[in-house]
Formats: structure tokens, sequence, C-alpha cells
């Protein structure tokens, strides 16, 4: 298996601690997300690559009827756990269990980059209702937030983090063009080693070998006991969701 591979199905293995230490996704998203449908209306959701139901639990909470497609058995087991009212089914992108044009929005939170691209779109057009939404999303650090800044630094490793130009993936006959938003968030962690632990469910720290592992762990938590803004009790660690929608153009 290569390392791309390796890293797509990496998270199973840190499921639960992945379900405990991973931020959730701000709402305002999602209803950005949504905006081009024109409606609030109960919609037929999809969360694809949904992990452990970080944003499957968003999409519920919104009211919408959410189907949650993950491949990745243990991930699929901690959503099925979590997060309720919710239809969890296994699958992959490039092969979504789900008839076509039955959905009016994919979403795609911190995954899209994993995906083959080419027989990934398809398919997504396939389930989608013309005038459907894909939605594609991540999370990140706060870049303006200079302590936040030298401890992703800190947290580098052999292997860098994964990431394609979503808008030039997106160009594709099936879709509009791509619209980008930056949305605000926090991520509240009770402790360094909280913080630390929800380092540790990202793939560039799950495929290393475990003494690079303990050498960033050691360099990550000395940091954050030491500086003020994380050495103290709870701190909210400062997040932007980044968000790409595109909308299903009819054939
Ligand atoms: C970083 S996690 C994101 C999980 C969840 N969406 C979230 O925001 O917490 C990436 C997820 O993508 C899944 N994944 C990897 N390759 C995939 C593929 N080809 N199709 C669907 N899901 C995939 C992994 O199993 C994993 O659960």
């Amino acid at each position: 298996m290569d390392l791309h591979a390796r890293r797509a199905d990496s998270f199973g293995a840190q499921a639960e601690a992945y379900a405990e230490h991973r931020p959730d996704y701000p709402v305002a998203a999602i209803r950005w997300a949504l905006e081009p449908l024109g409606t609030t209306e109960r919609l037929d959701v999809l969360d694809l690559a949904a992990g452990t139901g970080k944003l499957t639990a968003g999409l519920v909470a919104e009211g919408h009827r959410v189907t949650a497609v993950e491949p990745n058995e243990q991930m699929l087991s901690e959503l099925v756990r979590r997060v309720h009212d919710v239809r969890a089914l296994p699958g992959h992108a490039e092969h979504i269990p789900v008839p076509d044009q039955t959905i009016d929005a994919v979403f795609v939170g911190t995954a899209f980059h994993w995906f083959d691209q080419e027989k990934a779109l398809p398919e997504i057009a396939r389930v989608l209702r013309p005038g459907g939404v894909l939605a594609a999303m991540w999370l990140d650090t706060d870049p303006d937030v200079a302590w936040l800044e030298e401890f992703q630094q800190l947290s580098n490793t052999s292997v860098e983090s994964q990431r394609h130009d979503p808008v030039e993936v997106m160009a594709h006959p099936s879709f509009g063009p791509a619209e980008h938003a930056v949305f605000p968030h926090v991520h509240r962690r009770d402790s360094p080693e909280a913080t630390v632990a929800w380092i540790n469910t990202h793939s560039r720290m799950l495929v290393i070998d475990d003494e690079e592992r303990a050498a960033v762990n050691d360099k990550m938590l000395e940091f954050l006991r030491e500086r003020p803004e994380t050495s103290n009790g709870p701190f909210d660690v400062p997040l932007r969701s980044e968000v790409f929608r595109t909308v299903r153009v009819s054939e």
C-alpha cells in the first residue's frame, strides 16, 4: 500500500480518540454551503467520508435527513455509537452506495483530498439532484495567531500535511464554478495533553514510527506547558473553517 492509501486508511486505529479530540464544524459554514438550495426546509444530505460523525452531528442538529458514508469500519462504528437519527452506510467516495439524484447536498469534511477525484466527482454528481450542492470543508488552525503558528511548526513531522487546491479539482463539467468562504471557529481544550491528543489523530502523526511520534509529542507538550495561553486550565484554540461550494448543473 502506498503512503497516500496508508494515510487515507490510518484514522480507524485511533477512532475513539478521533471522536473525542477532533473539533466539530461551525454551523455558519453548514448554512452557507446550503444557501444555493434557497430553502431552510429539511433536506436530504449526504456526509461523505463521515469518519466518526463530527460533521454528521452538525447536519443532524440542523434538522436534515442525513446519510453518512464512511469506508473505515472502526470510524463508522464510532459514528453509529455517537450520532443518532442518521442512516450510516459503509462505502467510498468513488462508489457511493446511494441511488441516482436522491441527494440535495453532499458534504465532505476534511477528506476531499483523500479521494480519487476523477472517480469521486462523477459519483457525487450522480447522487445529487440537479441544482444540488457539493460542499468540501476543512478546519485549520488560525494562521494569524502567533503562538499557534509556532505550535504548528513544532508539530511538523517527516510526513507533510495533505491538501489539494479544491477549486481546481472541482472544475468539472457536472458542476458550476466553485465559491469559497472562511468561517471562524474554536476548539475548546482542557489541557496541553488534550491538545497533543488531538494532533495525534492526524494521519501525518498516525503513520510515522513510534520514536518520531514520541519526540514530536515531547516538543509539543513542553511548548504548551510553558505558554501563558495554554499552560493553565481550559483554553480555546482559534480555528478557521474553509468551505468550497459548487452547484450540480443540469445536463
Ligand atoms: C480526516 S477524516 C474526516 C472525517 C470526518 N469527515 C470529520 O470531519 O471528522 C478523513 C476520513 O476520510 C475517510 N476516507 C479516506 N478515503 C476515503 C475515500 N476514498 N472515500 C470515502 N472516505 C474516505 C477516512 O476513512 C476518514 O474517516
